[in-house]
């Protein structure tokens, strides 16, 4: 088959490197790619977000296969528009990926289908909102309703702040259309993890779970990032919470679409958060992989992606089984100087050879290009360095080693990625 990626990430990096394994493979494109991908697949120089030039591409190209990363095309409709040509891909239709694409539609499934989560109301006028923090009180949480590449919640500890992110929003139109209404939900304190699984609009194939880590710093402090680092199989998930986040989340919000007319196909990501009681309440569900998680989770298939992928969109997914590795899966992320705010690109990278060569660790590429021959830095998120063991400390240990033979300017990267796993172990 010729299968294309869409996306540039450390996630398309990874899924190109799983089904670059498969026997089913045998051209691989990604659209656009970074230097990771370009030693494994053709790298063609199309964004993303351009949905006509993707499916012209892959008519002009009779591609087999299109398997889309991103939330942003998948909410803009690429899937319909490549089934329209007869042309296969994995990831949710329009319709469906909405569950990630408006947090009010995603409010109303899970209170109509009994999913547990925060308290909350919509509002669509800034007076109104403000009056209902006014009568709440703080810590609370502001998220603007569509897409906002992960920067339209604010998690405000005062009310003033509640009230500067509805300014933002509202009056200031920071997110355009996306903020035209706003969720704002009950403030929910515990553990978050990622609970991925496949869906082929029946039934489901869990994914094991991971722990991303936001904020920038050590000890989860200073401002939200797209995702420093991420553990897999995240022991916090034991068998009794798989099986509950099973039912209570996933089942229940494939049932709820099937019922209000929306099949979903793809992967459907649960970003849950679990109290100190082990309950867990769902923050969010996001139509696609997660990046970081995906970097993680994939070395430690040991099936082929490749058939799941066709399964999911045949609706065969019952006949199907992932084997896992018995091992854990640790992944740091290399960040630029200045990330998550602002950053310099072109900044050559150091000592990847070097590490190539190295067995259990897998450095996927995120913000990379090649320029003369030299692989530099050309986004926030630069690298994903991943160890893999059986033992938890050993895996942690080869990502670490690893990130150190490894150098560019400004290079930052969080010390403590695995820590918090430690308690469960
Ligand atoms: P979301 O995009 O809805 O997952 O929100 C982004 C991040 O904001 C989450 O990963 C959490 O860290 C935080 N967050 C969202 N909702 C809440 C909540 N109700 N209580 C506490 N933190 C939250
Ligand atoms: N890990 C965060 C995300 O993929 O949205």
């Amino acid at each position: 088959m010729e299968i294309a990626v869409v996306g540039s990430g450390g996630r398309e990096h990874a899924l190109a490197y799983k089904i670059n394994e498969s026997a089913l493979c045998e051209k691989l494109f990604c659209l656009p790619g970074n230097a990771g991908t370009s030693k494994i697949a053709e790298n063609i120089e199309i964004s993303a977000e351009d949905i006509e030039r993707i499916v012209k591409f892959s008519k002009d190209n009779s591609i087999d296969l299109v398997v889309v990363g991103p939330e942003n095309p998948l909410a803009e409709g690429l899937v319909d528009e490549l089934e329209k040509e007869g042309i296969k891909a994995f990831g949710p239709k329009k319709a469906a990926a909405k569950i990630e694409a408006s947090k009010s539609f995603a409010k109303y499934i899970f209170k109509k289908y009994s999913i547990p989560t925060a308290e909350f109301e919509n509002f669509d006028n800034y007076d109104d909102a403000v009056e209902y923090v006014r009568k709440k009180g703080a810590p609370i949480v502001v998220k603007a309703d569509g897409l906002a590449a992960g920067k339209g919640v604010t998690v405000a500890q005062t009310e003033d702040e509640a009230i500067g992110a509805l300014k933002d929003i509202f009056l200031d139109k920071r997110f355009g259309d996306a903020g035209s209404s706003v969720v704002i939900e009950e403030y929910l304190v515990g553990e978050e993890a990622s609970f991925l699984v496949f869906s082929d609009g029946k039934d489901i194939l869990p994914m094991i779970a991971a722990q991303d880590h936001k904020p920038v710093y050590e000890g989860d402090k200073g401002p939200n990032t797209g995702g420093m680092g991420v553990y897999a199989k995240a022991p916090i998930v034991d068998k009794n919470l798989e099986n509950e986040i099973i039912e209570n989340f996933m089942e229940r919000a494939i049932e709820g679409l099937k019922k209000e007319g929306i099949e979903y196909k793809g992967v459907l990501y649960a970003g849950l958060m679990i109290d100190e009681n082990k309950d867990p309440s769902i923050l969010e569900f996001n139509c696609r992989f997660g990046d970081p998680e995906t970097q993680a989770i994939l070395p430690l298939m040991d099936s082929d992606i490749v058939e799941i992928f066709l399964s999911t969109i045949d609706g065969t997914l019952k006949s199907k089984e992932i084997k896992w590795k018995d091992a854990y899966a640790v992944s740091v992320v290399a960040a630029s100087g200045g990330y998550p705010s602002s950053y310099e690109k072109g900044k050559v990278i150091e000592g990847l050879e070097d590490v190539e060569k190295l067995e259990d660790v897998y450095v996927f590429h995120a913000g990379t290009k090649m320029c003369n021959d030299k692989i530099v830095t050309n986004g926030g998120r630069v690298l994903n360095v991943v160890g893999i063991d059986k033992d938890f400390k050993k895996a942690q240990e080869k990502a670490y080693n690893t990130i150190k033979m490894i150098n560019f300017e400004g290079m930052h990267y969080r010390k403590d990625i695995g820590n918090k796993a430690y308690k469960y172990l």
